[in-house]
């Protein structure tokens, strides 16, 4: 299966909380099938810049565009559209947990049905076996009968992208999709995450709070600071300047804790903006 071909545009859009402007006159457009990564700070305004593509908050200002249609202007059945369009995946899965792994994946489909099936809960043989193969796929198909919340948290990411993948988006977005996980576990998700956004052509933008991560598998980069983009290229281009911008500096204004960049084990040293040896976990400093 592969996706036609679209491009997402984003246009000058600003989102604002009260007098806190959470992103600020953003622009970029993202073609079909791109795997992007945005990296910032806490608070850089990465969840809000999600959430206003798949609708589930407005932009203040600016437009959205998936396709040449404007997402950000839509209503009732095609908003319903441009969400299964748009599948999000969240750091906390977002399962029922008391629910079966199979039931969990089925629920993608609720909005591609009619209401009265719906109503009467009753998924098609068909169906249910497009769930087995979007479990076997992630590798978790013996997992289907237990209750999602007896999964470990890597594999209920596993089962939250089986659900995606049966609403056959165009777009998945991933907030923070491993920052719940252990590092075996968080290479299984984006390694699943790449292999679908490669063999469907689906375009992936996921939120990411490891710089070594969106290094590894994304062919695009987005760095946010205080709501603006302030570093947009590919991840050979990401040097350490502009990861001083988008991180910024520490009180001294010398170096960047890598705390902020990491929670692998590995990363327990400081990247000195000024002097020692460039580190093999960041290639291309
Ligand atoms: N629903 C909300 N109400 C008020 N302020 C919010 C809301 N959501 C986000 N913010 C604020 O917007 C800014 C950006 O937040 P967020 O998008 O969650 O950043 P990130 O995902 O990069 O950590 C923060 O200052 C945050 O407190
Ligand atoms: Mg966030």
């Amino acid at each position: 299966m592969s996706v036609t071909s679209a491009t997402l545009e984003i246009r000058g859009v600003t989102r604002r909380f009260g007098k806190n402007t959470a992103v600020s006159d953003i622009n970029i457009a993202i073609p079909q099938g791109q795997m992007v990564g945005i990296i910032g700070r806490s608070g850089a305004g990465k969840s809000t810049l999600l959430r206003m593509i798949n609708r589930l908050i407005d932009p203040s200002q600016g437009s959205i565009f998936f396709d040449g249609a404007e997402v950000s202007q839509l209503s009732g059945s095609p908003l319903r559209r441009w969400q299964r369009d748009c599948a999000m995946i969240f750091q906390q899965f977002n399962l029922v947990p008391r629910l079966d792994v199979l039931t969990n994946v089925l629920l993608g489909k609720l909005n591609h049905r009619s209401t009265m099936s719906n109503l009467f809960g009753m998924f098609s043989r068909a169906e249910c076996a497009e769930a087995v193969a979007a479990l076997e796929r992630l590798d978790i198909a013996r997992t289907a009968l237990q209750p999602a919340g007896t999964l470990s948290g890597g594999q209920q990411q596993r089962v939250a992208i089986a659900r995606a993948m049966m609403q056959q988006p165009r777009v998945i977005l991933a907030d923070e999709p491993i920052a719940s996980l252990d590092p075996l576990n968080a290479k299984v998700v984006m390694d699943s995450l790449q292999d679908i956004n490669l063999r469907e052509g689906i375009t992936v933008v996921t939120n990411l709070h490891t710089l070594d991560t969106a290094r590894t598998y994304c062919n695009r980069i987005v760095g946010m600071a205080a709501g603006k983009v302030v570093f947009d290229g590919p991840p050979e281009e990401l040097n350490r300047e502009a990861v001083r911008l988008v991180y910024g500096a520490d009180n001294n204004g010398q170096e960047i804790s890598e705390a902020i960049t990491s929670t692998s084990v590995a990363f327990s040293r400081k990247i000195a903006a000024s002097a020692g040896p460039l580190e093999p976990a960041f290639p291309g400093y």
